[in-house]
């Protein structure tokens, strides 16, 4: 049996701002449970749901020194659905309002949890082959065990992995605070190691540290090799790219399964989407306030609002698509300036535009079954989840051909009749809003070959299966 602990700073059905929990959640479920013992650590924060903090038993405590301080690190526990999972717990870290506090706070935060991630594994008697780390936060894991941890026994040979789901955050700070927090000697903090433009860098520490780096689609693999997408670590991709693999990222089927769905409206299945789908567009167009029209296309938006999803282009040319028939409605939460835009748009155009300001897991569920289009026009992304969930709801994703984007969304060929949506090329908000036309076209005007695309989208496979295995045999080479 190999041994095998993923630490995140999310993970469903605990706590999820974006797409890594979705994948700490669902990833250890899928990989074989005959031969791999997956457990899952990550904070205890204070917001979590109250029905998930009933389910957690004490586990045990102790002190430990961090930052110049002995800390207290509990020991929280729950098995839920055959997965281990492990709560560390320290409410001067970990009380808050949501995951991330924003900087410098989350840099003693995560390196405290990274430290008491590693720290707790004498206690609770789980000894991992391999640490399987995500994003900047676990950046410091393969860094400590590096260090100070060598001097333990029980540590020597563990294997690291850290997978990249955003090259964007990486956990920087000034070289002089983050030694005084993480307790690292000088020996770390020269630009081969964790300095970064004079700073110190969290993710890069993890990334030169670790046995084997992965990101979360092939072609996010590529483009983080050139300074584009490289966010000033792509030279450290290069000398790293035999260590660097791409592998994409898989959606929860059970969860995500429109002919089980309890939260939609009307389930529906390939067999009879033409028939049935269309009870959730009008559905939710009655509910959310758009004009209950059947026959209109409805583009659906369900996203984090930052500037990576590409909603300067959507500011750009929003007008001039509110003049075509066509209905938005979009899910999100995120940086104000894009909240108070679609707020702004859905008040211009009301009865066309729906803006639903909030996280909700619910809604987001009816807008992937009600939605005709799903539109994600990302400067960059990894991989998505969002295009998944839409190609399995049948919502036909409009792309740019990014990262993820690119490996899993076809574009439609008219000539063949082929593809699985619809997508462009460059960073150009023209280029987006001839894309969306050119979807409209082929919605209004030749619904049989729309109806195909969507049965093509449907039948695609993006479970979690091959990718699993993947990880897998990453991990057998790892582990040896
Ligand atoms: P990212 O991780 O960059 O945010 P992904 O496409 O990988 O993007 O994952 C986003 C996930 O978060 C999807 O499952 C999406 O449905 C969900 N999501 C994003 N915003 C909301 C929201 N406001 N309400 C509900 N779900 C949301
Ligand atoms: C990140 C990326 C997203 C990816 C997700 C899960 O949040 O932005 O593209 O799907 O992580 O890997």
């Amino acid at each position: 049996m190999k041994k095998i602990l993923f630490v995140a700073s999310e993970c469903l059905p605990f706590v999820k701002t974006g797409g890594l929990a979705d994948v700490v959640g669902s990833l250890p479920q899928c990989l074989d449970k005959e031969n791999y013992d997956c457990r899952v650590i990550m904070p205890l924060y204070s917001f979590m749901a109250q029905k998930w903090k009933d389910m957690l038993e004490y586990k045990t405590h102790f002190y430990m020194d961090f930052n110049w301080n002995s800390y207290y690190v509990g020991i929280m526990e729950c098995e839920y659905e055959g997965i281990k999972y492990y709560f560390i717990d320290n409410q001067d870290y970990f009380t808050c309002d949501k995951p991330y506090a924003g900087m410098p706070y989350d840099i003693g935060r995560f390196a405290f949890f990274s430290k008491a991630a590693l720290s707790i594994l004498p206690s609770i008697d789980f000894r991992p082959d391999l640490i399987h780390c995500h994003d900047w936060q676990t950046g410091l894991i393969p860094v400590y065990l590096n260090d100070s941890f060598q001097a333990n026994e029980f540590y020597r040979g563990i294997k690291t992995v850290m997978t990249i789901h955003n090259l964007k955050f990486q956990g920087v700070w000034d070289i002089r605070t983050m030694k005084d927090i993480v307790g690292l000697p000088d020996y770390y903090f020269t630009p081969d190691k964790l300095e970064f433009n004079r700073d110190a860098n969290m993710l890069k520490g993890g990334l030169v540290y670790c046995d084997a780096i992965t990101t979360v689609s092939d072609t996010y693999a590529e483009e983080i090799k050139i300074p584009y997408y490289g966010e000033g670590l792509d030279g450290l991709m290069r000398a790293r790219q035999h260590d660097l693999r791409g592998i994409v990222n898989g959606i929860d089927y059970h969860m995500w399964n429109p002919e089980t769905d309890k939260l939609i409206y009307k389930n529906y299945s390939v067999e009879n989407f033409r028939k049935e789908k269309v009870k959730n567009k009008t559905a939710l167009q009655a509910d959310i306030g758009l004009d209950v029209d059947p026959k209109a296309m409805l583009i659906g938006i369900v996203s984090r609002l930052t500037d990576q999803k590409g909603f300067d282009l959507i500011a750009y040319v929003m007008d001039e698509m509110c003049q075509d028939a066509v209905q938005f409605v979009i899910l999100g939460t995120g940086e104000e300036r894009y909240e108070n835009m679609f707020r702004h748009f859905a008040w211009k155009y009301g009865g066309r535009v729906s803006a639903q300001i909030y996280y909700n897991e619910a809604l987001s569920h009816k807008i992937y079954a009600a939605s005709d289009a799903f539109l994600m026009p990302s400067q960059f992304e990894p991989c998505g989840l969002s295009q998944l969930i839409s190609l399995r709801y049948g919502s036909l994703p409009i792309v740019r051909e990014t990262g993820g984007l690119k490996d899993t969304v076809q574009p439609y060929n008219e000539y063949e009749s082929t593809g699985t949506g619809f997508s462009f090329v460059n960073y150009n908000a023209h280029e987006m809003m001839g894309t969306v036309r050119y979807a409209e076209k082929v919605f209004y005007d030749n619904k049989r070959e729309w109806n195909k695309m969507v049965e093509r989208a449907m039948n695609k496979d993006f479970s979690w299966e091959s990718s699993a295995l993947k990880y897998q045999e990453l991990y057998d080479w790892l582990i040896g």
